[in-house]
């Protein structure tokens, strides 16, 4: 069988630099839906993330108008009452020095954006209790590790998540994936009916509403030389 031809590198990798970098995370969304066509166009093509053996070991969950509105009630009272529930352990601890860094250097910048000062604990912890009703985002989507839901699994189920959020991207739909979601995962599971798999992440998308300062915030990233090494 012939070969297909060799697809036109600079072109596509022209489309990916400016698809992969021209992803950002938005926190503050206008409430216009994304069309049910666009909807199904993007879980498809997400759909096509690898797996370990092809196992697909993810199963999606995504909210809209009531079920969303009665999740985003339903999360913020579990805030409220400290009924936070993990699937997948999560500690400060696992975090290295250079980790630590980062991380505050990010959130210098998010929260500088916001006008919160460095030690208003108060205010950082009320925009994290409001971010549980999606940025104001119309869909949320929950991503769930099947199977075990070891670590190769979630794995797998980290590579769904970034093909989901480039797949926006290529379809001009904004996303902020957030972790915050994933410690209320039996509120999650309750208001959606279901019992099995572990809770990774949640992904609040729509369209941004590009007059918020919040989503002018950008994002650096370590040198090349600081996480890839070549041996020849
Ligand atoms: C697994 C994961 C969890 C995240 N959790 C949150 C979150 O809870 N809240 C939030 O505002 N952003 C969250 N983010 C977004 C990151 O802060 C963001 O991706 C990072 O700062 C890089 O910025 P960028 O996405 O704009 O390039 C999360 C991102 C990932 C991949």
């Amino acid at each position: 069988m012939k070969r297909p031809a060799p697809i036109n590198s600079t072109e596509l990798s022209g489309s990916a630099e400016k698809l992969i970098r021209g992803r950002h995370a938005t926190r503050a969304f206008r409430p216009d839906p994304v069309p049910e066509e666009t909807m199904r166009a993007i879980f498809s093509l997400a759909g096509a993330a690898p797996s370990n053996s092809n196992a697909q070991p993810w199963q999606v969950e995504v909210v809209s108008g009531a079920p969303r509105e009665r999740l985003a009630n339903a999360l913020q009272a579990a805030h409220a009452e400290k009924r936070t529930s993990v699937d997948l352990p999560y500690s400060e601890d696992m975090y290295a020095r250079v980790h630590r860094m980062r991380r505050a250097a990010f959130g210098a910048e998010l929260y500088g954006a916001l006008g919160i000062g460095p030690d208003d604990d108060a205010a950082r912890a009320a925009y994290d209790a409001e971010s549980l009703r999606f940025y104001g985002a119309p869909h949320a989507a929950f991503l769930f590790v099947t199977g075990d839901g070891g670590t190769r699994l979630a794995a797998d189920v980290g590579g769904y998540l970034q093909t989901l959020l480039l797949a926006m991207t290529a379809y001009g739909v904004d996303s902020c994936p957030q972790g915050l979601l994933s410690f209320y995962a039996d509120t999650v599971r309750g208001e959606l009916g279901i019992t099995a798999g572990k809770l990774l992440v949640g992904i609040s998308f729509g369209y941004a509403d590009e007059t918020a300062p919040v989503n002018r915030v950008t994002t650096g990233r370590a040198a090349l030389d600081a996480t890839t090494a070549f041996h020849h």
